[in-house]
């Protein structure tokens, strides 16, 4: 089950205004292309094992627990801090810890919707008993500042998860992660990717999206993943209370909401302030629905995510 849940978000806002004294855009298209009026811009210096350990600090405080009380972190993120060792052993070692295992998972914006069914498997093999999943990026540090269609789109920031493992009866109304799909589908490389990397240009590179064709394949591929995982759930879209996708694109959001026949009131949308934080966006934005008051103990929420490569998921919690 889901003990707490936690976030954070850099000092810095970056709102459209301030992005088209640099590039030639105006907060009128970005927010008519894609719902943003702001994004969070870490600080120099300020690193994406920084952002992951305030989020995970933060989780532990709302479950009440110490780092001592967790044995497994797993940490989606597509901007580490180095090639290697792993962001996830970073934040092993800010928290403390010297026990349990921790690594990194890479699959850009499903990231967390990936480490949530890994977390999640781990636990239900009774290997660990308490999983941090953490979602946090620097994506500022991997774009193309004089790149208009790209760079208007992102942002900074973390979030996380504690799971525990916890005997349940073993149906739908179980509390914790019902369910999770996950899919990819490497043909799709070219049209969301970075270009470089250790191996291949031995430079870090920078985001490139064809941006109409994700937008294209994501509503496709996302409402078939959703049916999938409602469908092993025993479930349908009426039981579901609260959606938090992917906040990649308002319109991919009302679209998908659309498909489901999900009231807006329904529909958690963060995309406005935080912009895409890529594997970080989910967690954030089940924080904020906690903040305000939405999320209640018991409560079905359904999580959706599609990224580079392509990857793509759904993950049902009963919260
Ligand atoms: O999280 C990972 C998954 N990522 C996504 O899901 C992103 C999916 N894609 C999208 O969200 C949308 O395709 C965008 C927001 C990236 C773009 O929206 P669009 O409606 O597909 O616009 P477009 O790319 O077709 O561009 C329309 C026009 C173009 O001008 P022309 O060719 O029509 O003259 C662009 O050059 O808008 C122009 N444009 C801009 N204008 C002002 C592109 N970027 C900008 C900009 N400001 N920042």
């Amino acid at each position: 089950m889901v003990r707490g849940c936690g976030a954070y978000l850099p000092k810095r806002v970056v709102t459209n205004e301030e992005l088209a004294l640099k590039v030639d855009t105006s907060d009128d298209w970005i927010r008519q292309r894609s719902g943003i009026r702001q994004r969070y811009i870490a600080a120099d210096g300020e690193l994406t094992s920084d952002i992951a350990t305030a989020a995970a600090r933060a989780a532990l405080e709302d479950a009440g627990l110490d780092p001592g009380d967790i044995d497994l972190i797993v940490l989606a993120t597509a901007t580490p801090d180095h090639t290697f060792p792993s962001t996830a052993t970073m934040v092993q070692a800010n928290l403390g810890m010297q026990h349990g295992a921790a690594f990194d998972i890479q699959a850009v914006c499903s990231g967390f919707v990936y480490a949530l069914a890994t977390a999640d498997s781990f636990l239900r093999s009774g290997q660990f008993g308490r999983a941090l999943v953490i979602g946090a990026e620097t994506f500022s540090r991997i774009l193309d500042w004089e790149d208009r269609t790209t760079c208007v789109l992102f942002g900074d920031g973390g979030g996380a998860l504690v799971l525990e493992a916890e005997e349940q009866p073993g149906t739908n109304g179980d509390r914790g992660v019902l369910v999770s799909k996950i899919r990819s589908d490497g043909r799709f490389k070219d049209m969301l990717y970075v270009d470089g990397g250790p191996s291949s240009t031995q430079t870090v590179g920078y985001l490139r999206m064809e941006g109409k064709d994700v937008f294209r394949q994501a509503v496709t591929l996302l409402s078939e993943v959703v049916e999938e995982a409602l469908d092993a759930a025993g479930l349908t879209a009426a039981d579901v209370d609260w959606f938090v996708p992917h906040q990649a694109n308002q319109r991919i959001i009302d679209a998908m909401a659309r498909k489901l026949s999900l009231p807006s009131e329904r529909v958690v949308s963060t995309i406005a302030k935080h912009a895409n934080t890529s594997a970080a966006s989910i967690p954030l934005a089940l924080r904020s629905a906690i903040d305000e008051q939405k999320i209640q103990t018991g409560q079905l929420v359904l999580m959706e995510a599609m990224g580079g490569g392509f990857t793509w998921g759904a993950s049902l919690i009963r919260w």
